[in-house]
């Protein structure tokens, strides 16, 4: 059910459930990706003079208000970029939220509080989160769902909600699916996928459902290290997940079986320790051990050979989709794998997605501009989760699978 389903909406009130679950630092907001891609249905909703009454989770609040999970730093931020006020209700389903709504004239907009300070969100009794919805529901008239990231969670505001009000997907989700679906249904080939990151079993599901349908898998980051001890190398005191290694050594050959290629690091940067300013050089991924840290050597980075050779494969592919940090990309002296694989996808001649979460927040905070890649996904686990084939109750009731 898309937008238009929905009819005219001039005059009604429309919860729109976004996914405003941006970065904070001290109050601030570090990437605004997410509040920026709200902004289509937003305004395509006030141009219609709907009321509009936006609200999302941020964080993994405890089911009750905690000021540092306020949405208020949001609702600015939104004000700006709409270029218009907007309302906040300090509380979520209570009298300031039933004030600020019933305040709405055609075309306003108004926050609520973070969805996660009430238990119901996220309940997993269904009961519990029914009872909530009912409480949202007396909020709108209609529901715009349009928080794609948050698709893959069976929540009040997500699921039940729209099983009460009328309820469609916002143009968000319908961008990002239109993406997802170019990378599912025939896409143009070689057909590459980068993951990173730091856990393999993050990336299981995606791995094992993907391995069919891809011409080339490139794996770096602290996933890396349980790929090479699956290939023997010893990888010193780097990232491993020992129960991993039986599955990952059947994923390899399974894509030996299949002609697909898994390509690993050939060298990767190792540190005496996890900070900016440990010692740190480059070796031979099958040499960790070998370097003056000995068994202590920590990965942190692919190496510059890896990068160049990553690069390459990117590059010469005509789809590429990637999830995760190539190294950990906050710290300088291990963001280079990472910046190497950001601009070789915007060297890509067709189409690059990059899949949400810290893949996107690493390239923002590389310098990338958004508009250098075919797609950003504003969902990381959501995309993931896509890709792996799974039903997403987000968007199976809305009629979407
Ligand atoms: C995300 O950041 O991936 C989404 O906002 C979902 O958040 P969650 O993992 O806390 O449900």
């Amino acid at each position: 059910r898309t937008l238009e389903s929905l009819g005219s909406l001039a005059g009604k009130r429309v919860i729109v459930r976004c996914d405003l679950n941006v970065p904070l630092k001290d109050g601030q907001i570090t990437d605004d990706g997410r509040v920026r891609a709200s902004l289509p249905t937003l305004n395509a909703l006030i141009q219609q003079g709907a009321r509009v009454v936006v609200c999302s989770h941020l964080g993994r609040p405890d089911g009750a208000p905690d000021p540092k999970y306020s949405l208020a730093p949001v609702a600015q931020r939104l004000s700006e970029l709409l270029g218009t006020p907007v309302a906040f209700a300090r509380d979520t389903v209570g009298e300031s939220a039933a004030e600020a709504v019933a305040s709405l004239e055609d075309g306003d907009v108004a926050v609520i509080e973070n969805l996660r300070f009430n238990p119901g969100e996220t309940s997993k009794d269904d009961a519990e989160r029914a009872a909530f919805a009912a409480q949202l529901a007396e909020l709108g008239d209609v529901l715009v769902s349009d928080g794609f990231g948050v698709v893959h969670r069976k929540q009040a505001s997500v699921y039940d909600l729209a099983e009460i009000l009328p309820s469609a997907a916002g143009l968000l989700i319908e961008a990002e699916l239109d993406v997802l679906d170019r990378l599912t249904e025939k896409p143009e080939r070689p057909y590459t996928v980068v993951l990173g990151g730091s856990k393999v079993s993050d990336k299981l599901g995606v791995i094992s459902h993907l391995l069919p349908r891809v011409d080339r898998l490139l794996v770096g980051g602290g996933m890396l290290f349980t790929f090479l001890a699956a290939e023997g190398d010893k990888v010193g005191a780097s990232l491993l997940e020992a129960d991993q290694l039986d599955t990952v050594r059947e994923y390899i050959q399974r894509a030996k079986d299949s002609g697909v290629e898994i390509v690993l690091p050939t060298d990767v940067v190792v540190a005496s320790k996890f900070g900016a300013d440990a010692e740190h050089l480059v070796t031979p991924a099958d040499a960790i051990e070998e370097t003056p840290f000995g068994a202590s050597g920590l990965g942190l980075d692919i190496g510059p050979d890896t990068a160049a050779r990553f690069a390459e494969v990117i590059r010469s592919s005509k789809t590429v989709f990637w999830n995760g940090p190539m190294g950990v990309f906050e710290l300088a002296p291990f963001a280079a794998g990472t910046k190497a694989v950001a601009q070789a996808l915007t060297e890509v001649d067709g189409l690059s997605v990059v899949g949400g979460g810290d893949s996107a927040a690493a390239v923002r905070q590389l310098g990338f501009s958004d508009d250098r890649f075919g797609h950003i996904s504003t969902g990381g686990g959501a995309s993931l989760e896509f890709l792996e084939g799974k039903k997403l109750p987000g968007l199976e009731v809305l009629g979407w699978s």
